[in-house]
């Protein structure tokens, strides 16, 4: 399906590895524009390698570094994307996750540093980004938060409970901001990135499990998919709903999560 994204321009941030970069692929394999975001110059470089292999000719990928709890990093952000390219069509955002835990060893400064990453990033991105979004035939935002958003999962409290703002958020945005922007959430569930690798250690070392394999297969055995979840199946839907072929849908909240929940709605 060609989802009539060619030519235009995309923002997207935490977007070196895992779930922003595999969104990151499914837009440039549409021709779409991007600017990738990350801290590491490293990784950026090498993100931004991998994605020019993927682009069809023309289409052109930007990355710029900056830390997303830095304002000034992001406003430097957008202000390059739109001198590189002089639009803005899409804008998806994700960000490293807080630190796991149980409520009881966190302090004021981790809820602090949860809100700034996850809440006031993308705060801030939309701020920035909204008149280039609303201008011309309009845009799209997506948000990559966690479907921690639907199910309190068990010793993530700071995922739990600092990822709603952004869902009010996008919910808001979604009437605030139209017509002229459509603006979604997707939730993951587990999917194979540095992410859940990050959170099967942590719990390793907390002695939940004894081992990185024993963890790994705890987080795969409650998903009736049977399996974790593929980060470019994930990139795929975010393509899909920054596309006009997902014209009717926004202020939604979409779970990728292998059936893993049991939310009724
Ligand atoms: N993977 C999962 O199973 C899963 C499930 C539910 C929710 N999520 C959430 O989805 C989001 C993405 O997860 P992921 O699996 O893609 O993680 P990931 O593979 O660790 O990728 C995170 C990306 O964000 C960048 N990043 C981290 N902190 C940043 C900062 N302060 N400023 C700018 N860039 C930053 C990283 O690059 P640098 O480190 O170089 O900055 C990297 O590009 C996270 O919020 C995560 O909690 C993931």
């Amino acid at each position: 399906m060609d989802l009539e994204l060619e030519g235009n321009v995309a923002l997207t941030t935490g977007s070196s590895s895992g779930l922003g970069f595999a969104s990151t692929k499914a837009l440039v394999r549409e021709g779409v524009n991007v600017v990738i975001n990350g801290r590491g110059s490293d990784q950026l470089q090498s993100a931004a390698a991998e994605l020019r292999e993927e682009a069809p000719p023309d289409t052109r990928v930007h990355p710029v570094a900056g830390n997303l709890k830095d304002e000034a990093d992001i406003d430097a952000l957008v202000e390059e994307t739109l001198s590189e390219f002089g639009q803005l069509d899409h804008l998806v955002t994700s960000a490293g996750g807080p630190p796991s835990g149980p409520f009881l060893e966190t302090d004021d400064s981790d809820w602090q540093n949860a809100f700034e990453l996850l809440v006031m990033s993308v705060v801030r991105l939309t701020r920035k980004t909204a008149d280039p979004l609303q201008a011309d035939d309009g845009g799209t935002i997506v948000n990559i938060t966690s479907r921690s958003v639907k199910e309190a999962i068990e010793g993530l409290v700071l995922s739990n409970s600092v990822r709603m703002s952004v869902i009010g958020l996008e919910k808001t945005l979604s009437k605030e901001l139209a017509p002229e922007v459509r603006a979604n959430a997707v939730l993951p569930g587990p999917h194979e990135t540095s992410r859940i690798t990050e959170l099967v250690e942590q719990a390793v070392e907390r002695g939940e499990y004894d081992s990185y394999e024993e963890g790994l297969a705890a987080r795969s055995e409650p998903i009736p998919l049977n399996t974790l979840g593929d980060p470019d199946k994930l990139g795929n839907t975010v393509a899909f709903l920054s596309s006009p072929k997902s014209g009717h849908i926004t202020g939604q909240s979409i779970v990728i999560d292998g059936g893993a929940g049991s939310a009724n709605l």
